[in-house]
């Protein structure tokens, strides 16, 4: 079933999701969906990407799976060619795609840092870049949400040098698209998503989860959905006047 009124409704926009396939992004993925979305579905794991599609397909929902590795330039802006030509321009980007193992400073090496940037930092400034030139094409405004992450808001752990690197970088992306896309009415606001039981949380590489953000949140742990809501609003025509925005959303981290 698909909301095709109210404020929140996306009626019928194209919405391309990094990372859709799994975790976080595919809670993205369904409540875009159910919002009324036309959504893409990009990431590097296809046959996941097509099966929840598919999945969405099924209920009545619009949902296409695109394969793309977000390291490789080259595939970013084919990636966008395909989307707009298949579905059209997206009206809503959603920078969520990112690695997140962990590596400890002292032990850190120039290989790691790059491997994460080029996926959590690098990829979203591509993507910003090409998305935001069909939607001043368009000319119907836009919205697009990044995913960093609540460590920034010092919910730590050890080992984070590279991928806070990388969020932090992300997060002053936001504030340098939001001024130079504002006179186009694309926003560009981040979330900073807590600790969530992801396939990419859980199987992150590196030395045991030691600091403050082994603590638990004393609201409980978020579920994809909880992240996707936040993503929601920013996403949906409601929130026109929200831009260079930060919203953390951590089950009360920041009050424990
Ligand atoms: N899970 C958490 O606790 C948490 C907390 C804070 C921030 N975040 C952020 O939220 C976002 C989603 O996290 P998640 O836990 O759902 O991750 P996840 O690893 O579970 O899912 C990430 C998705 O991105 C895809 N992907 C990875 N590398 C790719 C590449 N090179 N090209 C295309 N697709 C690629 C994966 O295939 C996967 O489907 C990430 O940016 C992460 O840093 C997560």
């Amino acid at each position: 079933m698909t909301s095709s009124s109210g404020p929140f409704s996306l009626d019928g926009r194209v919405a391309l999701i990094t990372g859709g396939a799994k975790g976080i992004g595919a809670g993205v993925v369904r409540m875009l969906a159910e919002a009324g979305a036309r959504v893409a579905i990009a990431d590097l794991d296809i046959a996941e990407a097509e099966a929840l599609a598919g999945g969405l397909r099924a209920e009545g929902l619009e949902a296409r799976a695109f394969a793309v590795n977000l390291a490789d330039e080259a595939q970013i802006v084919a990636l966008v060619e395909d989307v707009s030509e298949q579905l059209g321009a997206p009206w809503v980007l959603v920078n969520n795609a990112g690695i997140q193992d962990r590596e400890l400073l002292l032990e850190g090496t120039a290989a790691e840092w790059d491997r994460m940037n080029a996926i959590n930092a690098r990829a979203p400034f591509l993507l910003t870049r090409e998305v935001a030139r069909r939607m001043i094409a368009a000319g119907q405004g836009g919205r697009i949400v990044n995913l960093a992450s609540c460590s920034l808001a010092g919910q730590m752990i050890k080992g984070l040098a590279a991928y806070m690197g990388s969020k932090g970088a992300l997060a002053a992306l936001t504030q340098a698209s939001a001024l130079e896309l504002v006179e186009h009415g694309i926003t560009v606001n981040t979330i900073l998503p807590g600790g969530v039981g992801t396939p990419g949380a859980m199987g992150a590489k590196g030395p045991p989860a030691e600091g403050p953000a082994r603590r638990p949140p004393p609201l409980g742990r978020c579920e994809p959905i909880d992240i996707a809501g936040a993503v929601l609003y920013f996403a949906s025509p409601v929130a026109r006047y929200a831009t260079n925005q930060v919203l953390c959303v951590d089950a009360g981290w920041s009050v424990s």
